[in-house]
């Protein structure tokens, strides 16, 4: 088995032939660890991940999971975009149970008929956040910290070996963040890969061992999170 969770070799992406927006990538991510790219706003970061992702393919380049060319299966990847991407009109549980579409069927999962032995799995998974005491709330009755904690519950129902989490935690105060990092790193445990895209340095000096830094699509750094100094953001971000 590949000891590499991620790895990318001259990545180039133009959409629809324009200016390139991720400009010879070269990365790669040890398995089980937790990386943080980070990067002034536009810097491609949200890119990067819809293409590790498989989202959107690159002009140029390869990414490989886990030592295959692009055979991961796809819900071996937990994506959780910026914006969560919950069905607010359902309940906690019915989005947890969305994370299990691929093995439920997509018929199934839009008729919202649920296996017990899944619906034991979502249970399972939203005890994992904290939350299994709101499993039949609304995700609109829910707080941003909550909602946070089911798109991280939904993406673990996956049985994901890598997690994508982009501009993960933005939305809330710093205590929540925090407190959110801290469980997000206990559950991911040794067998999860989490990359993370975030604006706060603190929360990747703290939470991540490896920080890549991104400017103008291109990788300008790859640094041990310690070492985010304020030479270092200085330089990022002006
Ligand atoms: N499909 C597309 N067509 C044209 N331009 C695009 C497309 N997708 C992204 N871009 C541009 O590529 C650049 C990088 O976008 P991206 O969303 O990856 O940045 P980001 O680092 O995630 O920024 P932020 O921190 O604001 O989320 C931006 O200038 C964006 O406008
Ligand atoms: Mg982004």
């Amino acid at each position: 088995m590949s000891e590499y969770a991620v790895k990318i070799s001259g990545l180039w992406y133009s959409p629809n032939g324009g200016d390139s927006i991720l400009k010879g990538i070269d990365l790669t991510i040890k398995r089980g660890s937790c990386t943080a790219l980070i990067g002034p706003s536009g810097s491609g970061k949200t890119t990067l991940f819809k293409m590790i992702g498989r989202l959107i393919k690159p002009n140029k380049g390869y990414i490989s999971l886990h030592g295959l060319h692009s055979d991961l299966k796809k819900e071996k990847l937990g994506y959780i975009p910026q914006q969560l991407g919950l069905v607010r009109s359902k309940t906690a549980l019915e989005n947890v149970l969305i994370g299990a579409h691929s093995r439920i069927g997509f018929i199934d999962t839009i008729l919202g008929v649920f296996p017990t032995k899944e619906v034991d799995n979502a249970m399972k998974c939203l005890e994992m956040v904290n939350l299994l005491h709101k499993a039949n709330e609304k995700v609109y009755h829910l707080s941003g910290g909550e909602r946070q904690r089911v798109a991280i519950s939904r993406a673990l129902m996956q049985g994901p070996d890598i997690i994508l989490a982009d501009e993960f935690v933005s939305n809330l105060d710093i205590a929540t963040a925090r407190e959110i990092m801290e469980m997000m790193i206990k559950v991911k445990g040794k067998d999860i890969t989490l990359i993370i895209s975030t604006h706060d340095i603190s929360l990747a000096r703290d939470f991540s061992e490896t920080t890549v830094i991104l400017k103008n699509g291109i990788k300008i750094d790859e640094i041990s999170s310690s070492e985010l100094d304020n030479n270092k953001i200085k330089e990022v971000f002006t």
